[in-house]
């Protein structure tokens, strides 16, 4: 298998806008990563990107939520490689399967040089895309995992919301091709949608995995990349004995990750330790009548249930708040009775009259864990359609 062959003959895309503010936040936040390192430049084609848009309608609130799972996807995969590959994780060979368009890859040089990663997706402008922006090398995917033969082995094949979208005969299929391409020390991640994370009165049949052909992306076929659900056991079927490691919903406090090994022997039970980080949600801004800005959300832990504190950057205002609300709703969301009191909320006066030009006033939230562990629950603009409609 060579580097995609697409890469010189795909046209640049022009790409998301994305405000300048982000390239000093995520520096701050990723440690080891430079500025000159990163780039900030999202593909139009992002369906991670433009699935969250869609959703919530307002460019701020998506590309939050999208560098929100960035910065925790890169801080379970950084735990992961230092506690099994200790001081030798720069030397590393990466390959991070189904890339997509980069959402980790972006981060990823803080932990692995681009010369050792290599980036796999089925959608060649993805892979294209990535190549280009990241300096990586890029495999094309194929719906055949007997198609997909690199020379290369890998010692970490990190595999992010894939297995989460297989139906059965691939997903079996693909983790056996994966396990085979690890190097005799490597360890394959990825991420599984378990049966605590199905609608309402739906179940798991039988056989422990469920697909549905349905899927955020519009572009494959849904007989190989819809919705999938399995219990552990089918995982441990489909692993075949290889030892293996289950952090439960440990990618953006969802999907739960699995790690095996390719060495039977090998002692995965430091794993057990990870960190989710906080995780929370910005569920409310808006003008009140006196021309305060009223926020309000909810920030918590899976690890710890309680995080710290709220942070609020408001222009040049800066707020630290305790969560002391009650908020069953995320309790029973995350089925974890520890996080029944983590909404807040608080007013901050606007700085002068309201104008057109107000909007741009910078508004940043971040929930900071004991740990001092930080995720960003909204940064961008305090006023827009939204927030002025309601006022
Ligand atoms: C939900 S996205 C996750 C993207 C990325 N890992 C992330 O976390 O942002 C799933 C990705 O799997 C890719 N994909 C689907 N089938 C694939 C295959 N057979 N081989 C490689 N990638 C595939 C899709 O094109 C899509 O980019």
């Amino acid at each position: 298998m060579t580097m995609n062959p697409d890469s010189s003959a795909d046209p640049v895309p022009i790409p998301v806008p994305v405000p300048a503010a982000w390239h000093e936040r995520l520096v701050r936040l990723v440690p080891g990563l430079t500025a000159a390192d990163l780039s900030l430049a999202i593909h139009p084609g992002d369906q991670m990107y433009s699935h969250s848009l869609a959703h919530h309608g307002q460019p701020d609130i998506a590309l939050s939520q999208y560098f929100a799972i960035s910065l925790q996807q890169f801080s379970v995969a950084r735990q992961v490689v230092r506690s099994l590959f200790g001081a030798d994780a720069g030397r590393l060979q990466w390959l991070d399967f189904a890339c997509g368009y980069g959402r980790l890859l972006r981060l990823l040089p803080a932990l692995v040089p681009p010369a050792q990663t290599w980036a796999s997706d089925i959608q060649a402008p993805a892979v294209a895309f990535v190549e280009r922006t990241f300096g990586v090398q890029g495999l094309l995917s194929s719906a055949d995992p007997e198609q997909f033969a690199p020379a290369e082995r890998f010692d970490v094949i990190w595999v992010a919301s894939l297995f989460s979208h297989l139906p059965g005969p691939l997903f079996r299929a693909w983790l056996a091709r994966l396990m085979h391409l690890l190097s005799p020390d490597g360890v394959i991640c990825f991420s599984v949608r378990d049966a605590s994370q199905l609608p309402p009165g739906m179940s798991l049949p039988e056989g422990g995995l469920l697909y549905s052909g349905d899927s955020e992306n519009a572009e494959l076929d849904p007989d190989i990349y819809g919705t999938t659900w399995a219990s552990e056991a089918y995982v441990r079927q489909a692993l075949a004995g290889q030892p293996y490691a289950r952090l439960p919903r440990a990618l953006a406090n969802e999907q739960d990750l699995y790690i095996a090994a390719a060495n039977p022997a090998r002692d995965l039970s430091a794993l057990t330790a990870i960190r989710r980080g906080p995780w929370g949600w910005l569920d409310r801004r808006r003008l009140d009548a006196d021309g305060g800005l009223e926020l309000e959300g909810w920030a918590g832990s899976l690890d710890d249930g309680q995080v710290d504190r709220v942070e609020i950057r408001f222009g040049s205002q800066a707020r630290s708040l305790a969560c002391t609300i009650d908020r069953p709703d995320v309790a029973h969301a995350f089925a974890d009775p520890r996080m029944a009191r983590v909404g807040w909320r608080c007013r901050l006066p606007w700085p002068g009259q309201v104008s057109e030009a107000d909007a741009a006033v910078s508004l940043e939230v971040q929930a900071v864990s004991r740990q001092d562990e930080r995720i960003v629950l909204y940064a961008g603009r305090a006023l827009d359609e939204t927030t002025a409609a309601v006022a």
